[in-house]
């Protein structure tokens, strides 16, 4: 679905990115790292938030490289920043709404299924943004990717912040995302053994470049931690 070829990126004159290449298939995706080590970058560059320095990105067979950010999110990209990801001073019904402005099925329906994944959503429709708890407000940016019907969600450091209840759940609710109506997820995170769990694949990234790529279930725990210079 997704291919990253030999792609450098960075700030300005700073090469943050060097020469990243890998293949996203219908899966849980890791992008794991220290902190630092180019994982929001990586996230931003692939949703066209930051311009591609030199190398490629293809998206459902077409190269995208140079493609609008919007018109990603037209053809089925979603990304969670990992902060900021809601209107703090809008409703979680707002939130939802301003999701479901791509995509063709009706609002109520997506709405719907969105509720029946986060319960607890459902319960606070009318509350500001701004006023949920942190978990609250990860399920609610989460939600808010949901609404595009995306075919793929980006997604940032989820876990930051949240109590070690609240990650469960959420990464209960991600992998159920991936299973049950088949979205790909590209997940970045600090928190390497809770993704271990339900990724796929992962990728580790040290210092901008690709430290290693495998299975999830080929990883060992000190080749993790070397990559973490633990
Ligand atoms: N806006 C920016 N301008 C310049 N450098 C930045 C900016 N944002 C991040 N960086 C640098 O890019 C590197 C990777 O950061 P980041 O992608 O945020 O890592 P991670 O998400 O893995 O913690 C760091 O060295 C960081 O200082
Ligand atoms: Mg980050």
């Amino acid at each position: 679905m997704l291919e990253v070829k030999n792609l450098h990126s960075g700030y300005g004159d700073v090469e943050v990115l060097h020469d990243i290449s890998f293949i996203v298939e219908n899966e849980i995706f890791a992008v794991l790292g220290a902190n630092g080590s180019g994982k929001t970058t990586l996230l931003k560059t692939l949703s066209k938030l930051l311009p591609v320095s030199s190398g490629s990105i293809a998206w459902m067979g077409d190269d995208v490289t140079q493609t609008a950010a919007f018109d990603l999110t037209g053809r089925g990209v979603a990304y969670v920043p990992q902060e900021h990801n809601v209107f703090p001073d809008l409703s979680v019904a707002e939130n939802l709404s301003l999701g479901a402005l791509v995509g063709e099925r009706s609002k109520k329906e997506r709405l719907e299924e969105v509720f029946e994944l986060f319960p607890r959503l459902a319960e606070r429709t009318g509350q500001l943004a701004g006023s949920l708890s942190g978990g609250e407000g990860q399920m609610l940016a989460v939600g808010r990717a949901l609404m595009q019907d995306p075919k793929i969600i980006f997604l940032d450091e989820p876990s930051a912040g949240l109590s070690p209840m609240f990650v469960d759940i959420l990464f209960e609710r991600i992998a159920n995302t991936r299973t049950n109506r088949g979205v790909a997820i590209v997940l970045a995170e600090q928190n390497a053994l809770k993704t271990l769990e339900i990724a796929d694949r992962v990728l580790v990234l040290s210092l901008g470049e690709m430290h290693l790529l495998k299975d999830a279930k080929n990883l060992d725990r000190n080749e993790l931690m070397e990559a973490y210079h633990i």
